[in-house]
């Protein structure tokens, strides 16, 4: 069975969404066979984003990514990998598709409530980042 790495940002938790997404997550059919909230520091921030580390944007990313606990999860099911990124929609705000995760809830790109691996080989390294 398929699995994805899947992250609440900050602010999916600061606004009290997170259960809202989980269902979501959940009334697709997938299942959360892993979870658990963490701190991020900078380290494991620069390793997991490294390939956008030098992009202009980061360092309001990384201080948003550390602003408070995310939710880390473990999700299992049937092409989960590319299933959970149209759950969640495009990764600009304002591209995401209504009826989605990010097209429903996001309001700027930053803060855009979830991360989801985006291929099955980037999903196995980030579960053994996140869940050693
Ligand atoms: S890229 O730009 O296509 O190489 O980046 P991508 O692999 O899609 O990952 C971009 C991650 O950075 C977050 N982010 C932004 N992206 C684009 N523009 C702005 N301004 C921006 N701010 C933050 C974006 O949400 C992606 O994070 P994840 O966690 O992968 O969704």
């Amino acid at each position: 069975m398929e699995r994805t790495y899947i992250m609440l940002k900050p602010d999916a938790l600061k606004r009290g969404v997170a259960g809202e997404i989980i269902s979501r997550i959940e009334r697709k059919g997938y299942k959360i066979v892993e979870a658990k909230t963490m701190q991020l520091g900078k380290e494991v921030l620069k390793e997991h984003y490294a390939h956008i580390a030098d992009k202009p944007f980061y360092p309001e990313l990384e201080a948003y990514m550390t602003s408070g606990p995310v939710l880390a999860m473990i999700v299992e099911g049937p092409d989960v990998v590319l299933g959970m990124r149209i759950l969640m929609g495009a990764t600009k705000f304002e591209e995401a598709a209504p009826g989605t995760i990010r097209g429903d809830y996001a309001f700027c790109t930053t803060e855009n409530l979830i991360h989801g691996s985006d291929s099955v080989e980037n999903a196995e390294i980030e579960i053994k980042r996140f869940f050693k």
